[in-house]
């Protein structure tokens, strides 16, 4: 048997439905740009996050920039969590910004405790990924900690569409959020990114600077601005995909139950636990070697057929030969949970078989 690391899910009647209003797009001769689908993709993004306001954008690296340039970073300090992928840290970069590396906790997600250390009087922003598509309970100590510093909280939700805490989803629990829609995310337009934010001058000034600060759309600029748009072609995807999300994120969870279930009593493998009061979308399942070495998993996986899932992420942004202007100290947590969990394959059409399958082969190679 062959499985997968990845699959994005567009059964057949999707893509009819994409592709005939691609036709009447192009039918139209109306704008293939920031037309009437990217408003509507906006509007029920926005919507569905629990939000007043979402912006379309070309992709999620742009978002975040978006966001850091509208809060203001350049300058200033902005604790990042080391683990994540490095275009977080990039956007904090290019906004100007100095990244300060905070460790994480054992669900992956960067620790209360070691953002407080790092905050200084330099620090205008902390960054939360909701690493896998969790949002971790810590967020709301996060709010806290960003309140009584005065600071802002910026969420990173590149994995988490319909990722939730307490019954409210991932992208309303900061000042304002970043999600990519790239090609293996929980839902995708191929690339693109949103904002979303209850914050009327963020929305304003992200969109300004999306379509090169044009003031009024005319050719006239008081400050820097960029082609950040997002197409119609992206955004007829991207609500066909936000349709289905929730049944996307429903078989999601049936593949992760059914991993539970198979893995679990599989030596030298531990399984990440999902706190209360979280609803994860299973970007990744998420699972920590003991005393076995990952690489060596990957490849025996491999030879039996198995791709295994991209890591988040195997090497923290601390250890990484770009940042290391940036980087201190060791950051202990990261430096282990990074370099000993394994994602299985995880996607909405994966079946009872070859979930079976993916974990008789673990049990094979770890026994
Ligand atoms: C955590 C995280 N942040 C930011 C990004 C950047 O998104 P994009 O690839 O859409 O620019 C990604 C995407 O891979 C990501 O995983």
């Amino acid at each position: 048997m062959k499985v997968a690391a990845t699959k994005y899910f567009f059964p057949p009647e999707s893509i009819e439905r994409v592709l005939k209003q691609f036709r009447d797009v192009l039918e139209s001769g109306a704008y293939l740009t920031m037309g009437k689908h990217c408003e509507e993709f906006e509007r029920k993004f926005a919507e569905y996050v629990g939000v007043k306001y979402a912006l379309s954008m070309n992709n999620g690296t742009s978002a975040l920039e978006a966001i850091f340039r509208a809060i203001g970073v350049e300058g200033a300090e902005v604790v990042v969590p080391t683990n994540t992928f490095a275009a977080t840290a990039f956007a904090v970069i290019y906004a100007g910004g100095r990244p300060v590396f905070a460790d994480i906790g054992p669900d992956l997600t960067v620790d209360p405790n070691d953002v407080r250390k790092r905050i200084t009087d330099k620090t205008k922003a902390v960054v939360t990924v909701h690493i896998g598509g969790l949002v971790s309970p810590n967020t709301l100590e996060l709010m806290e900690i960003c309140e009584e510093k005065g600071i802002y909280l910026v969420e990173d939700a590149a994995h988490a569409h319909g990722g939730m805490l307490n019954g409210k989803k991932a992208g309303c629990f900061g000042v304002a959020a970043a999600f990519s829609f790239f090609t293996t995310k929980v839902m995708t337009t191929g690339e693109g990114g949103m904002i979303t934010t209850n914050n009327e001058e963020i929305y304003e000034k992200a969109k300004l600077m999306r379509d090169q600060a044009k003031i009024e759309g005319r050719n006239f600029h008081r400050e820097l601005g960029n082609n950040w748009r997002m197409t119609e072609f992206q955004a007829i995807m991207g609500l066909e995909q936000l349709r289905l999300l929730e049944k996307m994120i429903e078989m999601r969870t049936k593949v992760a139950r059914a991993y539970d279930d198979e893995l679990s009593g599989i030596p030298k493998l531990s399984l990440m636990e999902i706190p209360p009061r979280v609803r994860p979308n299973y970007y990744k399942y998420i699972a920590f070697l003991e005393g076995y070495d990952r690489d060596k998993l990957y490849a025996e996986m491999k030879e039996l057929g198995v791709s295994m899932g991209g890591l988040v992420y195997e090497i923290p942004l601390h250890k990484q030969p770009v940042f290391q202007r940036y980087a201190s100290e060791s950051l202990p947590v990261s430096e282990d949970l990074c370099s000993r969990h394994i994602c299985p394959p995880i996607y909405p059409q994966l079946t009872e078989e070859e979930v079976s399958y993916v974990a008789s082969c673990l049990r094979r190679c770890l026994s």
